[in-house]
């Protein structure tokens, strides 16, 4: 059985699904007791950064997907917890900024911390260092309906988005195959074992700026879109008034002010695992052109 800790969220839910279709059984971890989660899947009711709520973990579980946010300052605890009740693996969703650093060192040393819990906790470890996900984008969607403009601030940060179905393929492949000791590196010829010990840095095949990303979602809908520019200032003092707590800006304006100096990271890295073309932003715009059409665009 595997445990998906963050079964609700981007990645989270796409790797039940994955799974299941696999015919595996899948425990999936969530604090929502009414979340909307596949039948075949065995709900965990509980809170992750407080692991000591999990108190239905179910047994036979050998291998665990673990979302830091999900888990918050309580990775070594649940890790500790895991490995007691028989887990003997780890797939964190770690991110690109571990070793690309971007924005304000706070964020990615976030996730360097639970990485550093998974190398303590004895479990066999595989990080995925993902670069920022397509779905971001979700966030321009009340704009785009309402005014066809995206206003922001560096619209020329340039970032490699990834599709979160192949971050889930990739946790998958790894979750179901690797229980051979490998080594620390990126992807080679890996096959389908010896991906323990290992950092895999997941991007998506291309380098898009923010105007890019805007115009394929726009393409996407039919509808020719806008990006303004707005001074990074004002794109702060905009999402304080919208009730956002200060981190929300200053890890958006910190990443972006980087990224419109150097681009993020672009790897081959999910084709050379999956055997498939990464999954671009065009193709993810199109199955999510629904969120950013109005009535009228239909
Ligand atoms: N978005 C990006 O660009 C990006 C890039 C690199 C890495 N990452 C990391 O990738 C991981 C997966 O991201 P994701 O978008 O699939 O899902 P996510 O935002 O981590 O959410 C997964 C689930 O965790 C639970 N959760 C969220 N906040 C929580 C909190 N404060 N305390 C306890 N549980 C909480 C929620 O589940 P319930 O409500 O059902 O409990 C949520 O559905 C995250 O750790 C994220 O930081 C994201």
């Amino acid at each position: 059985m595997f445990m998906v800790i963050g079964a609700t969220g981007n990645v989270g839910r796409e790797a039940v699904d994955l799974l299941l279709e696999a015919g595996e059984k899948v425990a999936a971890v969530t604090r929502d007791p009414a979340a909307a989660l596949p039948s075949g899947a065995q709900v965990v009711t509980g809170d992750p950064s407080r692991p000591d709520s999990l108190t239905a973990w179910p047994d036979g579980v050998e291998a665990v997907l673990l979302s830091p946010r999900a888990v918050s300052g309580a990775a070594a605890e649940l890790l500790s917890l895991a490995a007691a009740r028989g887990a003997q693996r780890v797939v964190v969703l770690s991110a690109a900024t571990v070793e690309h650093p971007a924005g304000h060192r706070r964020f990615a040393d976030e996730f360097r911390a639970v990485e550093e819990a998974v190398r303590r906790s004895g479990l066999q470890w595989t990080f995925l260092r993902c670069a920022d996900f397509a779905s971001n984008a979700l966030a321009w969607a009340p704009q785009i309906r309402a005014t066809g403009v995206v206003r922001g601030a560096y619209g020329s940060a340039a970032t490699s988005p990834i599709h979160q179905r192949d971050i889930a393929e990739v946790a998958v492949q790894v979750l179901m195959t690797s229980k051979d000791a490998g080594h620390t590196g990126h992807a080679g010829h890996t096959g389908h074992a010896g991906h323990a010990g290992r950092a895999y840095l997941l991007t998506g095949p291309q380098s898009l700026d923010q105007r890019d990303k805007v115009r394929l979602i726009g393409e996407a809908i039919g509808r020719d879109l806008s990006f303004q520019e707005l001074a990074p200032e004002q794109v702060r003092q905009a999402m304080l008034a919208q009730g956002l707590a200060e981190d929300i800006p200053d890890r958006l304006l910190g990443s972006l002010a980087d990224y419109a100096n150097t681009p993020g990271p672009s790897t081959d890295t999910v084709e050379r695992l999956l055997g498939r073309p990464a999954l671009t932003f065009a193709a993810w715009a199109a199955e999510n052109a629904s969120a950013f059409m109005t009535p009228a665009d239909s």
